[in-house]
C-alpha cells in the first residue's frame, strides 16, 4: 500500500506556546527518532515571514538537551529542512485554502494524516477551527486537531465551545490538552498505585487523613496580564491541572489502560464530587515587594490588567469526594503565581498508627509522627515517604525520614517535555491523556457555581506580597479541616 505522511500544522506559529514549547518538542521527538519517516511541519500566523525566517525563528527555540551529541547540529538542519510558513487569517476559509494547497503538495502520492495544532487566543477559536478543519479534513488520512485551554471560562462557555467543535469534528478528533498530564510524575501515578501492592490497599479513606495539591510559582503574571485577568488562578489551574490530577489519583480501578477505561473512570470520580462551595475557597492576589534592593510589582502595575483588578493569583479550596473510598476526606488544593518559591506536589497524609506504642515520644503533636507520602511532580523530580526512625544509639528518640526515590539520582536519562509525550499521544492516536468532554463538563460543574457567586459579590481577594508564603487564609482553611499544608520545596 501506499505509505503515510503526517503534515503538522501550528496554527498561532509565532506564539509563545508554539515558541517555547511546540517547535521544540517536534524536534525533540524528531531527534529521538519518534516522527514518521514522512512528515512536514507547517507554521501559520498572521504575521508575514517567509519559511527562510520561520526556521531562523524555530531554530532559536531548539535545543539538544544536556548529553550534546555531535549530530544535533545536523539533526536541527534536517528538521528546519522539513519546516514551513503559511501566512494567512484566523477565521479565513480562502487562507486554509493555500494552506491546504501546499501541504497537498507535500502529500502527493501518500496517504496524508494531518494534524492541526490550534495555539490561538479565544476569542478567534470558534472561527479558526471552522476554517482549520475544511482544510483539514481534506487529508484521505486521519485528522486530529489539539485544542489548548482555556475551553471556555465556565459551564455554558464550555459547552457552547464544544457545542461549535462538534460542528467540525468528531469527538475522537479532538485533543484536548491539558499539559499536566503529560508530565512524568503525573503519569506515574497510575503505576505508583495500581502497581504496588504497599499502596494500593491504603488508598482509601480507612488510611488517607488528607491529600494536598499544591501549585507554586516564585514570578507573576507579568507580560500575560490580558489573559490572565479575564480567568485567574482558579481557571488557569485548578479547575483544569491540580483536578486532572485529583481524579487521576481519586479514581477507582479502571478496567484496563484503554483511553476510554480511563476516562470514564475520570469522569465517575469528578461526578462523584461536592461542587465547590464560596465559604471552602480562600483568594488572594499579589502586591508589591521590594527584597533586597529589588522592587517586585503588584499584580495590578502590569498594563494590561484593569486598575482595581479583584482576579485572585493565589486560591486555596477544599474539596469532597462523595464517595465510599473518599467519604470525608478533604482534597485541598493550593495554587499561586509569585510566591516563595516554584513547584508542584502531590502530597497525602496517613493517619495515625492507632494505639501506637511510640506515640508519646512526639509529645503532644501526633500529626508530626504520620507518614506523609509526596510526589514532587516539579522540578526535580521525587517520590518520598516520610517514615517514623529510631535515632541511632543507646537512647530511644525517634525522628522522621525519608525513604526516597530522587528521578536524578536513580535515572540517568532526562525526563521529556510533557508536550513531547502529549504530540506523540496525538500522532499515534493515543487519547489517553487528553480530556473528553464530559469530563470538561463535570469540571466545570465543579467550579462554575462558586465563580459565579466569587465575582458577582465582587469578593476582595486577601492581598501578599510578591514573593511571599501567599494569604494566611490558607492555613484558617486547612485548620478548619485539621490538616497542615505540607512545605512545597
Ligand atoms: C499554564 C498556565 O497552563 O501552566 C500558566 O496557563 C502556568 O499560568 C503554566 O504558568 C505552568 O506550567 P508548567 O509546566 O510550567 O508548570
Amino acid at each position: 500500500g501506499n505509505e503515510s505522511t503526517v503534515s503538522i500544522t501550528v496554527v498561532g506559529a509565532s506564539g509563545d506556546l508554539a515558541k517555547k514549547k511546540i517547535f521544540p518538542a517536534l524536534f525533540a521527538l524528531f531527534y529521538e527518532g519518534f516522527l514518521p519517516k514522512h512528515f512536514t511541519v507547517y507554521g501559520y500566523a498572521r504575521s508575514k515571514m517567509t519559511d527562510a525566517e520561520l526556521r531562523i525563528m524555530v531554530s532559536k527555540t531548539l535545543t539538544c538537551r544536556i548529553d550534546q551529541r555531535e549530530n544535533c547540529g545536523e539533526k536541527m538542519e534536517q528538521f528546519l529542512g522539513r519546516c514551513f510558513y503559511h501566512s494567512g487569517q484566523y477565521d479565513s476559509e480562502k487562507n486554509f485554502a493555500e494552506l491546504d494547497k501546499k501541504l497537498k503538495e507535500h502529500e502527493v502520492g501518500r496517504v496524508s494524516n494531518r494534524l492541526f495544532y490550534l495555539s490561538i487566543p479565544p476569542n478567534i477559536f470558534i472561527d479558526a477551527v471552522k476554517c482549520a478543519s475544511l482544510s483539514a479534513s481534506s487529508g484521505n488520512g486521519w485528522t486530529r486537531v489539539i485544542v489548548e485551554k482555556p475551553f471556555g471560562r465556565d459551564s455554558e462557555s464550555s459547552a457552547a465551545l464544544t457545542k461549535a467543535l462538534k460542528q467540525y469534528l468528531e469527538e475522537d478528533q479532538i485533543f484536548r490538552i491539558d499539559h499536566y498530564l503529560g508530565k512524568e510524575l503525573v503519569e506515574n501515578l497510575s503505576v505508583l498505585r495500581f502497581s504496588n501492592l504497599i499502596f494500593e490497599p491504603l488508598w482509601s479513606r480507612q488510611y488517607i487523613r488528607n491529600v494536598q495539591l499544591i501549585f507554586s510559582e516564585d514570578f507573576g503574571t507579568e507580560g500575560r496580564g490580558g489573559y490572565f485577568d479575564n480567568y485567574g488562578i482558579i481557571r488557569d489551574i485548578m479547575q483544569n491541572h491540580l483536578l486532572q490530577i485529583l481524579a487521576l489519583f481519586a479514581m477507582e480501578t479502571p478496567v484496563s489502560l484503554d483511553a476510554e477505561d480511563i476516562r470514564n473512570e475520570k469522569v465517575k470520580v469528578l461526578r462523584s464530587m461536592r461542587p465547590v462551595k464560596l465559604d471552602d475557597v480562600v483568594v488572594g492576589q499579589y502586591k508589591s515587594h521590594t527584597r533586597g534592593g529589588i522592587n517586585y510589582p503588584s499584580y495590578t502595575d502590569d498594563e494590561t490588567v484593569p486598575k482595581g483588578s479583584l482576579t485572585p493569583t493565589f486560591a486555596a479550596a477544599a474539596l469532597f469526594i462523595d464517595n465510599a473510598r473518599w467519604d470525608g476526606v478533604p482534597f485541598l488544593m493550593k495554587a499561586g503565581k509569585a510566591l516563595h518559591t516554584k513547584g508542584a506536589e502531590i502530597r497525602v497524609q496517613f493517619r495515625h498508627v492507632p494505639g501506637n506504642l511510640y506515640n508519646r515520644n512526639f509529645g503532644t503533636d501526633l500529626d508530626r509522627a504520620t507518614n506523609e507520602l509526596v510526589i514532587r511532580v516539579q522540578p526535580d523530580e521525587a517520590i518520598y515517604l516520610k517514615i517514623n526512625n529510631k535515632v541511632p544509639g543507646l537512647g530511644m528518640k525517634l525522628d522522621r525520614s525519608n525513604l526516597n526515590l530522587h528521578y536524578a539520582a536513580r535515572y540517568s536519562k532526562e525526563i521529556p517535555d510533557a508536550y513531547e509525550r502529549l504530540l506523540l499521544d496525538a500522532i499515534e492516536g493515543e487519547r489517553r491523556l487528553f480530556i473528553r468532554s464530559d469530563e470538561l463538563d463535570a469540571a466545570w460543574s465543579l467550579f462554575t457555581p462558586f465563580l459565579k457567586e466569587l465575582e458577582e459579590k465582587k469578593i476582595i481577594p486577601e492581598y501578599y506580597p510578591y514573593g511571599s508564603r501567599g494569604p494566611v487564609g490558607a492555613h484558617y482553611l486547612a485548620a478548619r479541616y485539621k490538616v497542615r499544608w505540607g512545605d512545597v520545596g
